[in-house]
């Protein structure tokens, strides 16, 4: 059996394959594998090991005829044509869970960064402008007794709530459904959409893209934030209008907001460099060993089974 992975992962993943014998593939460069070259490469293989950034598209599938498998080592799966898959008989799979911890614990991080402006100090300080204490250096925000509202209460968002919550807040969030959970562990309360952007200080995106949340939050709900408002976002930059979400920044709108996705990733609107009232990440969420080794080897898993003939751990489709 032949996999392909489009990407170096961990080696610990690569052992657990090449121990029941498949022949692995591996796209060396530290880049993403352009898209003639990933056509040859998948043409014949039986799994895929993929990542968010190769877009497995119709025209894509079409071309893998012996693929049982695609496995993305990502929680979204936005990158690829589920449906269509399901029709060619392929099996998609995502890693959730091994990364829910770091993606909450690095969610926390931006909204923490964006409440005390830490990177601005950070560059104040690398410019050598700190001339010394003063009673109005980049004043920020407390988190007590603020309300934080967690839009998509999901594993992402209850564990980012988890966290936040510590912080003496009260949390307060959106969902089509009831979170037990989320509710039970923070104290938390289902609010309206129209209720959580209009009465939250903090707001943390964790909805899944799909063609429901494409452009979710979109002009008329953004306008709806508190001027007083951080918005954050850790889960995809397509549920933000980006650009209207630019021109609130630009008006000094709302305090700030902390990205750690785009709407065009790689690409970042260079209006949003310019801009002081953001925090900027390179989609870092689950990006610790921990989490990068948990996903690898759930994706590798994920394939084992499907190549002896049994069930997905995690399928999506
Ligand atoms: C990363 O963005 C993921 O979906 O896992």
């Amino acid at each position: 059996m032949k996999v392909f992975i489009t990407r170096e992962i961990s080696e610990k993943a690569i052992d657990l394959l090449k121990k029941e014998k498949f022949k692995v593939g591996i796209y060396k460069k530290d880049k993403p594998i352009p898209r003639k070259e990933l056509i040859k490469k998948v043409k014949d293989a039986d799994g895929i090991i993929s990542l968010l950034t190769e877009n497995f598209d119709k025209e894509l599938i079409n071309q893998i005829s012996n693929c049982k498998i695609i496995a993305n080592v990502a929680v979204g799966y936005d990158n690829i044509d589920t449906i269509y898959a399901k029709e060619k008989n392929i099996i998609v799979t995502n890693t959730p869970d091994v990364l829910t911890d770091s993606t909450a614990d690095l969610t926390v991080a931006l909204i923490l960064a964006c409440a005390r402006r830490i990177p601005e100090g950070e560059r104040m300080v690398r410019k050598r402008k700190f001339k010394g204490w003063k009673p109005k250096l980049l004043l920020g925000i407390e988190l007590k007794d603020k309300t934080v509202g967690i839009l998509g209460a999901g594993r992402i968002g209850t564990e980012t709530a988890i966290r936040i919550k510590t912080f003496k807040t009260k949390i307060i969030y959106f969902d089509r459904e009831r979170s037990d959970k989320l509710e039970k562990e923070t104290d938390a309360e289902k609010v309206s959409l129209e209720d959580l952007l209009s009465k939250a200080d903090i707001i943390s995106v964790h909805l899944p893209l799909t063609k429901d949340t494409l452009h979710f939050l979109n002009k008329e709900r953004l306008k709806l934030l508190k001027k007083s408002a951080i918005l954050v976002n850790t889960s995809r930059g397509e549920i933000i209008d980006e650009q209207e979400l630019i021109k609130i920044l630009k008006k000094k709108k709302i305090f700030s907001a902390g990205f750690d996705v785009y709407e065009n990733e790689p690409k970042i609107n260079p209006a949003l460099l310019k801009l002081n009232n953001v925090v900027l990440l390179p989609h870092i969420g689950s990006a610790t060993e921990e989490a990068r080794t948990g996903m690898a080897l759930l994706a590798a898993k994920n394939v084992i089974e499907v190549l002896n003939g049994r069930k997905a751990l995690t399928s999506v489709n």
